[in-house]
């Protein structure tokens, strides 16, 4: 044993349901059994032609070698806005209104030491992406849960919030389409938490990763396109989901200068920007028309299909996405708890699920499939967990 040197902070992050899980795929790999890991949300399909020859092309470029500064990610930044201009009709400074991200992630983790000091209050949704978890204990904040309910189409109800938390609360987090609930959200409710976090002084964190990764018809509003929005609202872009670049790390943060501004100074203590050739990389994925965007999101569109049609076969209840990547179900009956239910389902079968209270408390009774596979991957998934309900 060596010496332990964690500090309270580090001590402080949540263990995760991925290590969990892990052990239970070990164990069903170990049993001969093949994994279908519908566990993780990490797309399986390739990033844009257009990227890889980017990126290809950048290796060849010695200009793209060197430490990357704030006036290199102009390209980006311009690319971003434009992005935006014809996305929303919004028009944002590249300048001082846009920085590009290490994935939304991160931006997330160091948007919170830059925009709130320890001790400051932040009001999460739960369920929720679990990482924002961690960064908040890193940043030594106190959470007030906003429970996402069914019932209330999974937005959180805001005339529940106590005057006297409002009264404290510094940030707001908000992510739709949702993750992991799949709801979305109508524009009349970002304008009504634009409002409260305008009254309250509160700066609204909304995740983003999303936005192209939208079913038929629907597209995802923005937040920053209610009217006084940029003065209390920030918004993160991922390349991760609808280009399929999870790996290459890249996104960028949208929103005022005043909380723009502080992103920049703490990332500027901590990191030089991604590699030049990823940022052109996803300056071409930008630059793909609307159409070849929705083509592709159109492959996750069948395989949604695909499972809500076997599960229904089954009986299960789960509502059909607007967008995202999952499909967040009920648990079956008679099972109640969420992670004994993921546990032994993978230990047993080689399907890995999430288990919903991965997401926090009011995740419990849900599990959620990613749809990072083909249909019929998908379809006989859902034949292992009929069968593992029989026997179980
Ligand atoms: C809500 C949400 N935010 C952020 C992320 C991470 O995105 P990125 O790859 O841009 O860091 C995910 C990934 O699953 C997510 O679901």
């Amino acid at each position: 044993m060596t010496t332990d040197w964690s500090s309270r902070r580090a001590q402080a992050m949540p263990t995760g349901v991925f290590a969990l899980m892990d052990a239970a795929k070990s164990e069903a790999r170990a049993r001969g059994l093949e994994v279908i890991d519908l566990s993780i949300g990490s797309s399986d399909l390739p990033p844009p032609e257009s990227a890889l020859e980017a990126l290809r092309q950048a290796t060849y470029d010695p200009a793209t070698y060197a430490y990357c500064l704030h006036s290199g990610t102009r390209e980006l930044r311009e690319a971003a806005a434009g992005w935006h201009q014809e996305r929303f009709g919004q028009t944002l400074d590249p300048e001082r209104e846009i920085l590009p991200l290490i994935g939304s992630q991160e931006g997330f983790a160091h948007l919170l030491l830059a925009a709130a000091d320890p001790g400051d209050l932040i009001l999460l949704p739960d369920p929720g992406y679990p990482s924002y978890y961690g960064a908040v204990a890193l940043a030594g904040l106190e959470v007030k849960r906003m429970p996402l309910l069914e019932e209330h189409g999974y937005l959180p109800d805001l005339t529940a919030i106590a005057p006297e938390i409002a009264r404290r609360a510094r940030i707001m987090v908000l992510s739709y389409p949702n993750n992991p609930t799949t709801a979305v959200a109508p524009p009349e409710f970002f304008e009504q938490a634009v409002r409260f976090c305008l009254e309250h002084r509160i700066l609204l964190v909304h995740d983003f990763p999303y936005v192209d990764m939208v079913y038929g018809d629907y597209q995802a509003p923005s937040v920053l396109s209610v009217p006084g929005a940029l003065d209390t609202a920030v918004e993160l872009y991922s390349l991760s989901k609808s280009h399929h670049m999870g790996g290459f790390r890249i996104g960028w943060a949208a929103g005022g200068a005043g909380v723009i501004g502080p992103l920049a100074a703490v990332k500027g203590a901590i990191d030089f920007n991604a590699y030049l050739g990823i940022q052109r990389a996803a300056v071409a994925a930008l630059q793909r028309s609307r159409s070849e965007v929705r083509a592709d999101v159109a492959r996750l569109e069948a395989r949604r299909d695909a499972l809500l049609a076997a599960l229904q076969a089954r009986g299960w209840q789960a509502s059909t996405p607007l967008g995202g990547m999952y499909v967040w179900a009920r648990l079956p009956r008679p099972w109640t708890d969420s992670f004994a239910f993921a546990l032994a389902l993978a230990r047993q079968t080689g399907v890995a699920l999430n288990p919903g209270r991965a997401f926090g408390e009011h995740g419990e009774g849900y599990v959620r499939f990613a749809l990072v596979r083909e249909p019929e991957v998908l379809e006989e998934a859902v034949r292992r967990v009929a069968a593992f309900c029989v026997q179980n």
